[in-house]
C-alpha cells in the first residue's frame, strides 16, 4: 500500500485507452493498446525506440488522432487537447524568449487567471522547485536540469488532473536526474494528479511509478503491466538495493531481452534501451 501523503486519492480511473489503434501511412504504430491509469497513481511506459511510446503520449493528451479504438479522459472521449492534461517533454518546451518566471506564468495566463492569481501561483512554484534568484533569467542562461524544474512548475501549475511526462530527464547527467526525482516525487505527494511518464529507464520508472507497463514494437503492443511493490515516500539512493527492487528491475529486463531473442524488439532498439537506461540498469 502506498501513502497518499495526505491527499485524497481518487479510485477511479484518470486514463482509459481500449483497443487504441495508429497508423502512420499503411504502419500500423499502435496495435489494439489498452492501458488503464487509476486516478492519483504514476504509471510509467517504458519500451524499445520506436514502440510508439511518444506516439500513445500525443493521443492521450488529444494532440493525435487514433485510427480504431477510444481513449477516455475521466470517463470522457477526447476531442483534441484537454485542459485536464499538461505535458512535459524530453527539451524541455520553454520558450526561448520568455524568462522562467514567465515561463511557469503561461498555462495560468491561457487558462484567463486574475493577474493577482498568476503572481500568487507562479511565485509559489518557483519556490517550490527552487528557481528562486534565477526566474528572471531566459532558458539559455540556466543549465538543463533548472530547464527542466521550470518545466514541472509549468505543468503542476494549471492543476492539471493528467501529466504526461515524455521522457522528461533523459537529456540531464545522472547526478541531476536523481535530484529531479525527488523534485518530482516531492511535487506530486502534494499536488497529486494522474502520472503516465515514459522512460527508457527500467530503474527510473521503478522509482517513480506505482505501475510500470513494458511495450513492444512493430506494431507497438502493451506486453506486460507490474505493480511496483515499494512502499511510498521513496528514497532513491535506499530502494535500489531492495530485493523488491532489484527482482522487478530482473523481471522488467528479461522480458525486454526475451523479445530481442525472440526477434522483436531488434537488437539496435535494445541496444538504445540499454544505453539510455545506464549501466545501473542491468541487472
Ligand atoms: N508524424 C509521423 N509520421 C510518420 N511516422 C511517425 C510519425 N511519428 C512517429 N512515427 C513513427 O512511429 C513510430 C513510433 O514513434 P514514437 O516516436 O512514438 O516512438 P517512441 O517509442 O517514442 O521512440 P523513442 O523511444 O525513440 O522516443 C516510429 O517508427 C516513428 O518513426
Ligand atoms: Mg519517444
Amino acid at each position: 500500500m502506498r501513502s497518499s501523503g495526505g491527499v485524497a486519492v481518487s479510485s477511479e480511473l484518470a486514463v482509459q485507452c481500449s483497443g487504441v489503434t495508429k497508423r502512420f501511412g499503411a504502419q500500423a504504430i499502435l496495435d489494439a493498446v489498452d492501458l488503464t491509469i487509476r486516478g492519483g497513481s504514476f504509471l510509467s511506459v517504458i519500451g524499445p525506440s520506436g514502440c510508439g511510446k511518444t506516439t500513445l503520449l500525443r493521443v492521450i493528451a488529444g494532440l493525435a488522432d487514433i485510427d480504431g479504438g477510444e481513449v477516455l479522459v475521466h470517463d470522457e472521449r477526447l476531442r483534441g487537447p484537454s485542459r485536464r492534461c499538461a505535458v512535459v517533454f524530453q527539451n524541455y518546451g520553454l520558450f526561448p524568449w520568455k524568462s522562467l518566471y514567465n515561463n511557469v506564468a503561461f498555462g495560468l495566463v491561457v487558462q484567463g487567471e486574475s493577474k493577482a492569481a498568476v503572481r500568487e501561483k507562479t511565485e509559489y512554484f518557483i519556490d517550490l522547485v527552487g528557481l528562486r534568484g534565477h526566474e528572471h533569467k531566459f532558458p539559455y542562461e540556466v543549465s538543463g536540469g533548472m530547464q527542466q524544474r521550470a518545466g514541472l512548475a509549468r505543468a503542476f501549475a494549471v492543476s492539471p488532473e493528467v501529466l504526461l511526462m515524455d521522457e522528461p530527464f533523459a537529456a540531464v547527467d545522472a547526478q541531476t536526474r536523481e535530484s529531479l526525482h525527488a523534485e518530482l516525487l516531492r511535487i506530486w505527494e502534494h499536488h497529486r494528479c494522474s502520472v503516465l511518464f515514459v522512460t527508457h529507464s527500467i530503474e527510473e520508472a521503478i522509482v517513480l511509478s506505482d505501475d510500470i507497463v513494458v511495450m513492444s514494437a512493430n506494431p507497438g503492443r502493451v506486453l506486460a503491466r507490474f505493480t511496483v511493490p515499494l512502499p511510498r515516500p521513496r528514497r532513491e539512493e535506499e530502494i535500489v538495493n531492495e530485493p523488491a527492487f532489484t527482482s522487478l528491475r530482473r523481471e522488467i529486463w528479461s522480458l525486454l531481452h526475451h523479445r530481442d531473442r525472440g526477434g522483436s524488439p531488434g537488437a539496435s532498439d535494445l541496444a538504445a534501451l540499454a544505453s539510455n537506461a545506464g549501466e545501473g540498469d542491468r541487472p
